[in-house]
């Protein structure tokens, strides 16, 4: 990564955590929880039993992975595979191969902030995936879909998979889904994964792991802050609290502070103060149905044109086009 780019992102993180931390009740955005060890977490978090939605979407991709790429590869000669975050490409892997297969002229572009992550995904690609066309892009998502060409002979066929979605709220999603929507074509398409409403306790257990890995995931926050932040959290003094409204389909992670406490944030010249039993809101994991995915589809000018389940339906796969205008 550039040196102005890291700095604008440090100094992006220091201003969101002093406008978090200063507001009331407190917030930090989840994102930041995403360095270094919070990948790792995450990815102990994506083999928990309880964490149902990898192996869920895995084997939504496994059996439906004809009609899925029979529909990507449909009207058009030649497709770039754009996947926003290109994560460890387990559950790509599964669409390039069967791509593979059935066309010879696509490219795989995914994209990334993390020019190791981006690293990492080529060199094991390469190995396995000799012959593909891998383009990989390193910066924010909407700065580099503005540099891959979209026309209406080359078809854009955009990834969003993990319920990554779900860490948005309803505007915040329809901004993002807007977004997209503006750079496509009538026959691009978005292939998002999105976690289902189901039994509230399946779900709460999914963010509760016994090991503490998803408390040790959300604290990764305040660790960020103490290394980059110069701060003194003691870790022990706060404790996580998952909750999940069926209503709503809203799971929400909490940091709560167990004691009266100060917290200092050197970099910030910031001094904190918690009650026992204050909260810091660190994150959103949104739950769906077809109702609410048409609705924030519809309002970001878009519309679902299929969709995949796995046997239980905890999660599907939409396959999501933009919406044609009205001829007046
Ligand atoms: C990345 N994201 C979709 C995960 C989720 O399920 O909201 C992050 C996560 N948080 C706790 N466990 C996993």
């Amino acid at each position: 990564m550039e040196a102005d780019t890291l700095i604008k992102i440090q100094a992006q993180f220091a201003q969101d955590v002093y406008e978090g931390l200063s507001a009331s009740p407190k917030h930090l955005a989840s994102k930041y929880i995403y360095d270094h060890k919070g990948d790792l977490l995450f990815e102990q978090i994506m083999n928990l039993p309880e964490y149902y939605l990898t192996d869920c979407e895995l084997a939504i991709l496994k059996n439906n992975r004809e009609e899925i790429t029979n529909l990507f590869l449909k009207n058009t000669t030649s497709l770039n595979l754009v996947e926003l975050g290109a994560g460890n490409g387990k559950k790509t892997k599964i669409i390039l191969e069967e791509l593979q297969k059935q066309s010879s002229n696509f490219c795989y572009v995914p994209i990334d902030i993390s020019n190791n992550a981006l690293l990492k995904l080529k060199n094991t690609l390469s190995i396995e995936f000799p012959n593909l066309n891998v383009s990989p892009k390193q910066g924010t998502y909407f700065n580099m879909l503005k540099t891959i060409e979209s026309s209406e002979s080359t078809k854009n066929v955009i990834l969003f998979l993990g319920s990554n979605i779900g860490n948005l709220s309803h505007s915040q999603a329809i901004t993002f889904l807007s977004q997209l929507a503006a750079g496509m074509h009538s026959n691009d398409m978005i292939f998002i994964g999105c976690d289902q409403k189901k039994d509230p306790q399946t779900i709460l257990n999914a963010y509760n792991d016994p090991k503490g890995v998803t408390e040790a995931f959300n604290k990764n926050l305040l660790h960020r802050i103490n290394r980059e932040l110069d701060a003194n959290f003691i870790l022990d003094n706060f404790l996580h609290w998952e909750s999940y409204n069926p209503q709503s389909g809203t799971a929400k992670s909490f940091l709560v502070s167990k004691i009266d406490q100060k917290v200092q944030i050197a970099a910030l010249d910031l001094e904190l103060k918690f009650k026992a039993w204050e909260t810091i809101h660190t994150e959103i994991s949104q739950k769906y149905d077809d109702e609410l995915i048409s609705e924030l589809a519809k309002a970001a000018g878009l519309q679902i044109t299929a969709q995949f389940s796995d046997d239980k339906k905890y999660f599907k796969n939409y396959i999501l086009t933009k919406t044609a205008l009205q001829k007046l």
